[in-house]
């Protein structure tokens, strides 16, 4: 069986010609290899994550290598060019804001970081909006974090903690990092001893509060969080705020409405803010403008990042006013949030999103391809645990045989199988694979790609 091994090498396999995949060389492309070669002599370790496909070109929801290959792009980026890739709107904004010759205005006044702010002012469901700029999503969850901790401190002295969720993730920078739930990501210094606190997802696949077969989390289960917690010492007094992704990006499962309902009275109750980390579910990815909107609660502070701009790196922070104005002026900002090259893509994307009707776009599409995904969970029941998602944010999780623990080795070569057959995967290392094409996917071509995924579990299921 041909997986893409970790040394570099190119391995011959299928030659491949349709309306949208090319596979024409070994993969990667042998001419390719000295170029990747090249990056890994200077790039550190943990940047070889991804299998090494030269990335060429990439435009709408195709990628090539420049060699003549060419794929049906189902990562986005990691989960970025929601609009697809390089649209050309976004491309003649890019060029308009360079053409203005304004490259960079850190905190001066500028018009494109005024009309994108205003459009996310537009944008947010939280009354009485303000908006931050940043570049990386990670900024925008560390920043969340701050202002939830300064308004829990301006309370009492003791209310700092974050309670954030087991599995989460919400970038690398540190808070961000401590809030995030695997464990190694943050093994270099105590949780506790920092004031941040975890609590189980509620994925009902993995059952964490063992409740009856096919119940979903509920009410109850977040009432034994917080006994839990109390258990621990950690009382309500001590959390300044909860950072969750409403539909976390390892599980595409959303929040049961139920156990977010819990968790709001709490924090309501308990002067503690709620922030959705929307950086990956949010933009349409879902089927929904934001993912929270399948769970039925508005939260205090929303981070978006990723699809925001489909393209150039540009996050925000959203919240109240009374809460996004205590700060000082210059303590809050940074040197490239809201350059202006990037608000302007960001705008442009935003509006690309509402012209081209891609959040319902995200929905049908989503709808037809997780149907046939349904389909081949069904013809391979012992390896497939689950396939579930919304909109274009969908997983299948693979078992390993006679259990139900995750099968990472499964997940990871139907992944590479599937990218020497000219579909784009990312391999997760964690039993899963993902379904994130941009939001524009012709549906085709979506069905397509499910239909090499198909075959692909065959080979890797009977090799
Ligand atoms: C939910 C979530 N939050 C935050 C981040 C961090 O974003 P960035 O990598 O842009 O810093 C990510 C990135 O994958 C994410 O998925």
């Amino acid at each position: 069986m041909g997986m893409i091994p970790t040394e570099l090498a190119s391995i011959d396999g299928p030659r491949v010609e349709t309306r949208w995949r090319r596979i024409v060389t070994p993969i990667p492309a042998p001419a390719t290899l000295p170029m990747i070669e090249r990056l890994r002599a200077l790039e550190p370790r943990s940047m070889t994550g991804m299998s090494p496909i030269w990335w060429h070109k990439a435009e709408g929801f195709l990628v090539s290598d420049g060699q003549g290959n060419q794929w049906i792009d189902l990562t986005s980026g990691i989960v970025v060019a929601n609009v697809g890739h390089a649209h050309p709107r976004i491309c003649e904004a890019i060029r308009r804001a360079l053409d203005q010759k304004l490259l960079a205005t850190y905190a001066f006044p500028a018009l494109q970081r005024a009309n994108l702010l205003e459009k996310l002012v537009h944008l947010s469901p939280i009354p009485d909006s303000k908006a931050l700029l940043y570049s990386g999503g990670t900024e925008a969850t560390e920043s969340a974090i701050l202002l939830m901790r300064r308004h829990g401190r301006s309370l009492h002295p003791k209310k700092i903690g974050i309670l954030s969720f087991l599995d989460g993730y919400h970038g690398r920078t540190m808070s961000a990092s401590l809030a995030s739930g695997v464990p190694q990501k943050a093994d270099w210094i105590q949780r506790q001893q920092v004031h941040h606190y975890q609590i189980p997802f509620p994925f009902c696949l993995h059952n964490p509060w063992k409740q009856e077969r096919n119940e979903p989390c509920n009410r109850a289960c977040f009432d034994q969080c917080v006994i839990h917690l109390h258990q621990e010492g950690i009382g309500p007094e001590h959390i300044a705020g909860i950072i969750v992704e409403p539909m976390p990006g390892w599980t595409t499962w959303p929040i049961p409405t139920d156990f977010a309902q819990a968790m709001a009275d709490w924090a309501r109750q308990n002067d503690i803010l709620i922030c959705f980390d929307e950086v990956q579910s949010g933009c349409g990815r879902t089927g929904k403008f934001y993912a929270h909107e399948h769970i039925g609660v508005v939260p205090d502070l929303i981070a978006l990042g990723k699809g925001l701009s489909s393209s150039l790196p540009v996050s925000a922070v959203l919240g109240p006013k009374w809460l996004m104005d205590q700060p000082a002026p210059g303590e809050m900002s940074t040197t490239h949030g809201g350059n202006p090259v990037c608000a302007a893509a960001a705008l442009e994307n935003l509006c690309i999103i509402e012209d081209e009707q891609l959040v319902k776009a995200s929905e049908t599409t989503g709808k037809l391809v997780l149907e046939q995904l349904r389909k081949i969970q069904e013809d391979n029941p012992h390896r497939i645990l689950s396939v579930h998602g919304r909109g274009l944010f969908i997983s299948m999780h693979f078992n390993r045989p006679g259990s139900t623990k995750p099968d990472s080795a499964l997940a990871d070569a139907v992944a590479h199988e599937a990218i020497r057959r000219g579909v784009m995967m990312f391999p997760t290392g964690r039993g899963y694979i993902k379904f994130t094409p941009p939001l524009c996917i012709d549906p085709e071509a979506a069905l397509e790609a499910v239909e090499v995924i198909r075959q692909c579990i065959q080979l890797v299921c009977e090799s």
